[in-house]
């Protein structure tokens, strides 16, 4: 047995542990507005949180001691579009996560195309499978480096045509979900799964 204290790690220790236990995470592209365009990044900090109303969680850690810029684009406009990313798209979320100044936008670099969204201002991004149109509720101070959990509401779903059944659930063979599996570069394919009733 390994028996850890995470207080006699370094931060960097603590990520690299946990985000290749906590596997494998669901990833966000999040777009928002920033000073001069759209701005998208991923994270797999996220997960659904609740229903009535719908909510998403997702957070964003430090960034040359202050925060990324979908944090700052959040706190001057509350709103964003969070896309569900399959493999097809997963390089070109990968290239969203470099480090652009925050004039710079990873929409416009790598041509998405666009569709208005209904109940904010971001926009979607077409090719993604699911669109997740969201107001922030709570910004959450998750320890003290500056690392912000955003809560959001929300507002409109958008699913490409084929994927709900009747029933409202989406088919998780045709969505193709990435995961993450640790910061190193390594994720999972949904294509090895089983069932299993839980008890009433
Ligand atoms: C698959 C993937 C998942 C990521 N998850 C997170 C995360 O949960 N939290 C975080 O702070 N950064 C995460 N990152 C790194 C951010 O995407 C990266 O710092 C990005 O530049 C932030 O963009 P922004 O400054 O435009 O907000 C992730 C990167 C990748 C490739």
């Amino acid at each position: 047995m390994t028996d850890l204290d995470p207080t006699s790690l370094s931060a960097a220790e603590q990520y690299r542990l946990l985000s290749s236990i906590v596997v494998p995470r669901p990833i966000a592209l999040v777009v928002t507005q920033g000073p001069a365009g759209w701005n998208a990044a991923p994270f797999s900090f996220f997960t659904m949180l609740g229903v009535a109303p719908p909510t998403l969680i997702f957070s964003a850690g430090p960034r040359d001691g202050g925060e990324k810029d979908t944090i700052c684009n959040l706190r001057d406009l509350p709103e964003c579009v969070v896309h569900i990313v399959p493999e097809a798209l997963a390089a070109r979320m990968n290239a969203c996560a470099a480090s652009l100044p925050r004039e710079q936008s990873e929409v416009a670099e790598q041509g998405f195309a666009l569709k208005p969204s209904v109940a904010v201002a971001p926009p979607r991004l077409a090719e993604f499978p699911v669109q997740l149109e969201c107001r922030v509720a709570q910004f959450l101070d998750i320890g003290t480096r500056p690392h912000v959990a955003v809560v959001a509401e929300v507002l409109q779903v958008h699913a490409h045509d084929g994927l709900l059944g009747p029933d409202l659930c989406c088919d998780g063979d045709r969505l193709g979900a990435i995961g993450r599996i640790s910061g190193q570069g390594h994720y999972a394919r949904l294509t090895d799964t089983f069932q299993m009733k839980q008890p009433g």
